[in-house]
């Protein structure tokens, strides 16, 4: 009888375990399911398309390390034999169908490494540090957000409510006003914003961000510009950049000084800080994300190589949680022919 009782202990606990990490239990727990259903219910549904960032295109090239680099962190990609590199420019929104001038930052992931190899996946945006500190803040923004049925705009009570609650989240809405619009991906600078540890050959740790900075000089869009532009300028432009030839980024590490905060993405560090160029990315390629392989990557920020790891930002765990969560359903979506990223219809629903 014990016995029994005891089998079903372990059984009852299981299935707990399961329900708790499953998000079907836990009370108030903030799951990734909860941030991304919350994101979900702040617009109409895109089938088949990522949660965020929905609107992009593939892009294909190699990514060589220097030296410098290779100090810094056993990872291969620093070895100074060229990787390979699966990528994807996008533009910020969950609406795949976005016009492009309509959306001011601007996004680069990135997976080194070809098949066999070590992957290192990682998805940077234009904007230089994040808005909130936490999973919990980042929730309660989503839902500040949330367009009021009547107005169809967000309730600016609630905004401001969330404001008076997160003050640092006013900083990134002063970016977010002020901020230049690139004209190009092509010239546009990409920041990791969440820190990670590099680690050398001898287990070295260092907290550092990094930054791919674009060869080509950034020139932004003035008012009368960004009026005319095309929806899709971004691609247009991009095609007609890399038909001329590969277009590059080097690759700026910056490493955390003692007292730097490695677990905040909403405290930029002083521009003071050491920067290191540990690379040079050559993109040659690029193709829609319907027909491309970048569509059904998960650039999981959390993908790492041998000689880089996390940091303990909460953001970085929280992200990697609901990429998947936002891969899974997309991919289901894709499967069950619910929506066509393929072709970039939507059924009505
Ligand atoms: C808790 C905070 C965040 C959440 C919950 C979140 C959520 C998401 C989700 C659900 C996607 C779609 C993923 C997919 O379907 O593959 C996405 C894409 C993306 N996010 Fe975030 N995000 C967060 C913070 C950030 C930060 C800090 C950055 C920049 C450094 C960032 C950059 C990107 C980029 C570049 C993509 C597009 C990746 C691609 O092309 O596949 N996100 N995000």
């Amino acid at each position: 009888m014990a016995a029994l009782a005891g089998i079903g202990a372990i059984a009852l606990g299981s299935a707990s375990a399961f329900a708790w990490t499953a998000g079907w239990i836990g009370g108030d727990r903030l799951t990734a399911q909860r941030i991304v259903g919350a994101m979900e219910a702040n617009g109409p549904a895109h089938p088949g398309f990522r949660r965020n960032h929905a609107k992009g295109v593939c892009v294909s090239g190699t990514f060589r390390g220097t030296p410098q680099g290779q100090a810094l962190s056993s990872a291969r990609a620093f070895s100074g034999t060229p990787v390979p590199v699966l990528g994807r420019f996008s533009i910020g929104g969950p609406n795949p169908h976005g016009a492009d001038n309509t959306a001011r930052v601007r996004s680069m992931a990135l997976q080194f490494g070809g098949p066999g190899e070590p992957q290192w996946r990682m998805a940077m945006n234009s904007f230089p540090f994040f808005a909130v500190a936490t999973p919990q803040a980042f929730h309660q923004q989503i839902l500040a957000k949330r367009p009021d049925p009547a107005t169809g705009k967000p309730d600016p009570v609630a905004m401001e409510a969330f404001l008076a609650a997160h003050p640092q989240a006013r900083e990134f809405g002063k970016w977010a006003k002020t901020a230049p619009w690139s004209d190009s991906w092509a010239n546009t600078q990409y920041n990791s914003v969440n820190a990670f540890r590099f680690i050398d050959a001898d287990g070295t740790e260092r907290f550092v961000r990094w930054s791919m900075q674009p060869r080509l000089p950034f020139h932004a869009l003035d008012a009368e510009e960004r009026e005319r532009a095309d929806a899709d300028f971004l691609a247009a432009d991009l095609h007609t950049r890399l038909a001329h030839g590969p277009v590059h980024w080097d690759m700026v590490v910056t490493l955390a000084a003692p007292g730097d905060a490695v677990d905040d993405p909403s405290q930029p560090w002083p521009d003071t800080r050491e920067q290191v160029v540990a690379g040079t990315l050559t993109l040659v390629h690029a193709e829609p994300q319907a027909t491309g392989e970048c569509r059904d990557v998960n650039f999981d920020p959390l993908i790492l190589p041998p000689g880089v790891a996390a940091s303990g930002d909460p953001i970085l765990a929280t992200r990697s949680a609901a990429y998947s969560q936002s891969f899974n359903r997309r991919q289901r979506e894709i499967a069950l022919g619910r929506g066509d990223a393929a072709t970039g219809t939507e059924p009505t629903r």
